[in-house]
């Protein structure tokens, strides 16, 4: 399968271009399109034999659920039943944006886009592109990120292509995604909220609108029998080729523990990568400053994981930061990535 690009203004998508692209979904094809977190892979949601392509495409074991990504917050009245009275607060305050629910879902939706689950994860995307190409195919689209398995999540066309090229009729470029990292996962289906996948919405700004929120025991680093609730948290995720190690401490010493650890890999013969929050004289192969802020830092993560991949990098050494605001997800995502962590003293 040859895989086309499709060129389309995030600003002021063009119809005609938009409308080409959902005549594929509806066709029952699959289309990689952006949103405003990372690129997704999308199809009808409705559609069991075009889901299923989404899984082959992207390796993805057959009981990790996908997200249904809806237009208009009436759209949810099809695809959920007993919705809870916050989720009028909870669509009011970040919809459309990177906030995912989990809800109990309805006959319509099939149980391959659930993973066989009795729950369905809904999200209203805020990117302009997402927008139209979910109104103008007239259906749900179920989209993963874009990315084979395993691989980090994709926040530019190119980054898609590395991974599908070939296995994909159509990725629409739509430019580099604004967040970076993908949405917030709530699970609703229990009295108190609970987070599943912390993302683009901070916990501090779901606590604010909507009072007690639950963090899932295994995003705490414990065991627990309730993975089963997303099991996409079971999985090893976000992996570059290079090993990566994450250095936790006070700022000072964790430079200083980098530079360190930089020169020692670099006699070993290993080709280094380093990301961290401030400049300093790393001397590595690679380096990526990704602050100052922490959402600089989540828009440009799975980025530099990819572009030290091209570059051959053997081990990563990243700078580990608070889990405050949005860096409780990137932290998830780096935990999730490392294979090993150490303190800088
Ligand atoms: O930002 C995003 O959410 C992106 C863009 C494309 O919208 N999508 C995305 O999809 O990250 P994916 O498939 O890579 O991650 C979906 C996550 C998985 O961890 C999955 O286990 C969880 O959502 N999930 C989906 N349906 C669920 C359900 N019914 N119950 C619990 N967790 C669910
Ligand atoms: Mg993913």
């Amino acid at each position: 399968m040859r895989t086309r690009i499709l060129k389309v203004n995030p600003r002021r998508p063009e119809l005609q271009k938009i409308r080409e692209a959902a005549k594929m979904i509806k066709r029952g094809s699959i289309v990689a399109f952006p949103t405003e977190t990372v690129y997704g892979l999308g199809a009808n949601a409705l559609d069991s034999k075009a889901v299923r392509k989404i899984f082959v495409a992207k390796g993805r074991p057959s009981d990790n659920p996908l997200i249904v990504h809806i237009y208009d917050k009436s759209d949810l009245a099809r695809l959920a039943v007993d919705v809870p009275k916050i989720m009028d607060r909870i669509s009011e305050k970040f919809w459309p944006g990177p906030l995912t629910v989990v809800l109990r879902k309805t006959k319509i939706v099939p149980k391959i886009t659930t993973g066989g689950l009795d729950t369905v994860a809904v999200r209203m995307p805020s990117n302009l592109i997402a927008r139209s190409l979910i109104r103008e195919a007239g259906t749900p689209i179920a989209a993963p990120s874009a990315n084979y398995f395993g691989r980090p999540s994709p926040t530019a066309a190119e980054h898609v292509l590395e991974d599908m090229n070939g296995r994909i009729g159509l990725v629409i470029d739509g430019g580099r995604t604004r967040i970076g990292i993908e949405s917030t996962v709530i699970d609703l289906t229990s009295n108190i909220p609970i987070l599943l996948r912390p993302g683009g919405v901070s916990i501090e700004q779901l606590q604010k609108e909507i009072g007690r929120v639950v963090i899932h025991p295994l995003l705490r680093g414990k065991k627990s029998r309730a993975a089963h609730r997303s099991p996409g948290m079971k999985y090893k995720h976000y992996t570059p080729n290079a090993q990566v190690i994450l250095v936790e401490g006070q700022s000072g010493k964790v430079r200083k523990k980098i530079i360190r650890l930089a020169g020692k890999l670099k006699k070993q013969g290993k080709r280094v990568g380093v990301v961290c929050m401030s400049k300093a004289r790393y001397n590595a192969h690679a380096v990526r400053v990704v602050g100052p802020s922490y959402e600089k830092f989540a828009a440009s993560l799975f980025g530099t994981f990819r572009e030290f991949d091209l570059k051959k990098i053997d081990v990563i050494l990243v700078q580990a930061i608070p889990k405050k605001g949005i860096g409780f997800g990137i932290m998830n995502r780096l935990e999730k990535a490392a294979s090993t962590k150490i303190k800088a003293d």
